[in-house]
């Protein structure tokens, strides 16, 4: 052989080994395997993840396992899809509230957030959804995390929140000399397209709006209607226009009508449903975002953590009712994906919303789907997580016991794997 072509073998073998040589291969052995999907459970299957993708889900013996690979033996666990919470505050910290919350800095509660995202992900909440933070403290934690700097779930970011001025996403803690404001405060028309664009400027993923006021705001009125039809409209034109789904806070029944009419993807907590609004919803194919978990907290441990006694008393109103409007659109069909408004209550119990959803009408298997299929679609995610399919994220998580016989074992989540790389593993064998 020439000197030419040696060099050449040579540099290519070179090339060769370098582009292939990070390759990281591992095989997960599952004694169950969740199908969220086809809505059943698979027996002693075998995952090929190589770096972050899966390469190739089956039976055991169907399956070449590839020479080298790193054995994970989950084979007395079940595995499912990594889980996805779809309305998360990683940067809030949910024991401080109220005036205390005014001595908090977006950068502080930015770094708080690269605590809380650990949390979450040692959860097994592999993807969330962050509607709304100050000073885009979470465009920031999501690059950070993206970097592989801090260890947490992927993130879709809403930036500032957009809100009437007084309403639910603004600040009304102080008085007027303060002359303080929400960052995505904005009346008219025109001026909520312009913050829709500066969201979009500044990085986020999507837009969230408050629709009617809320529990936690202080003055705000959880049924009265935030924004005009002619305002959620052009929220909504504008976002769309520019590739982004919009999310809208509503409570109250007029609010949530107003914003499906306007085409919101999302309506977050929906806590007081008529009919109509049932129907509209199915209409648009609209989904609910209901976190009906988080009253519990709320009402038993909010006034120790110091929530604004206003607070309490709006939630005594709305917690009972959005949990009798949850069964109400489920059983009529709505589509509904998980969220757990997490950041309100600790990090990391986000779990404990699926027991709620089967409480109130789920079942065990629609409750997960809910936080992993579904909820991929929501976040257009899908065909990329929310299902184990050879050429999605490896994204998986694994539990003692069976959910669809316990959905409470979801809290107590063993094993987690987010694209590829293992962020814990307490399962024994
Ligand atoms: N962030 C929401 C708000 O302040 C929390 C609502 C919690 N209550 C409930 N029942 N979902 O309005």
């Amino acid at each position: 052989m020439g000197r030419f072509t040696a060099i050449l073998l040579l540099l290519s073998s070179f090339i060769y080994t370098n582009s292939f040589a990070q390759d990281e291969v591992k095989v997960i052995r599952a004694g169950q395997l969740l199908d969220v999907a086809s809505g059943s459970m698979l027996s002693n299957q075998i995952i090929v993840v190589r770096n972050n993708i899966i390469e190739a889900v089956g039976d055991v013996g169907r399956i070449n396992i590839p020479a080298g690979a790193i054995e994970i033996d989950l084979s007395n666990s079940t595995v499912l899809p990594g889980l996805m919470d779809a309305h998360v505050h990683l940067t809030s910290d949910a024991s401080v509230n109220g005036y205390d919350s005014l001595s908090r800095s977006a950068i502080r509660n930015a770094l708080y957030g690269s605590y809380s995202a650990g949390l979450t992900l040692r959860a097994g909440f592999t993807t969330v959804r962050n509607v709304g933070a100050a000073a885009y403290g979470d465009v920031a934690l999501r690059d950070t995390i993206g970097a592989g700097e801090v260890s947490g779930p992927r993130m879709l970011v809403a930036g500032q929140s957009l809100g009437i001025t007084g309403g639910h996403c603004d600040s009304n803690l102080l008085p007027p000399e303060y002359e303080f404001r929400g960052g995505g405060v904005a009346d008219g028309p025109w001026a909520v397209r312009q913050k829709v664009r500066e969201n979009n400027k500044y990085g986020a993923n999507l837009i969230k709006f408050c629709a009617t006021g809320g529990v936690m705001s202080k003055g705000t009125n959880p049924g009265a209607q935030q924004f005009t039809q002619e305002e959620m409209d052009a929220i909504v034109d504008e976002a769309h226009a520019l590739g982004m789904k919009v999310a809208a806070h509503a409570h109250g029944t007029e609010g949530i009508k107003a914003a499906i009419r306007a085409g919101v993807d999302s309506v977050e907590h929906a806590s007081i449903l008529d009919d109509e609004a049932i129907q509209l919803a199915l209409e648009n194919n609209t989904t609910l975002v209901m976190d009906v978990y988080v009253s519990d907290y709320i009402l038993e441990t909010g006034a120790e953590v110091g929530m604004l006694e206003e607070s309490l008393a709006k939630e005594r109103e709305v917690g009972a009712v959005q949990r009798e409007s949850f069964r109400r659109a489920h059983a009529a069909g709505v589509n509904i994906v998980f969220g757990s408004d997490a950041g309100v209550y600790p990090h990391g119990l986000n779990g404990r919303q699926f027991a709620k959803m089967v409480e109130f009408g789920m079942t065990p298997m629609e409750a997960i789907q809910a936080a992993t299929i579904k909820a991929a679609e929501l976040l257009g995610l899908e065909n990329q997580a929310g299902v184990l399919n050879e050429g999605t994220f490896a994204d998986l998580i694994a539990v003692e016991g069976n959910p669809l016989e316990n959905v409470a074992v979801l809290e107590n989540v063993g094993f987690v794997m987010k694209e590829g790389e293992v962020f814990l593993n307490e399962i024994s064998d």
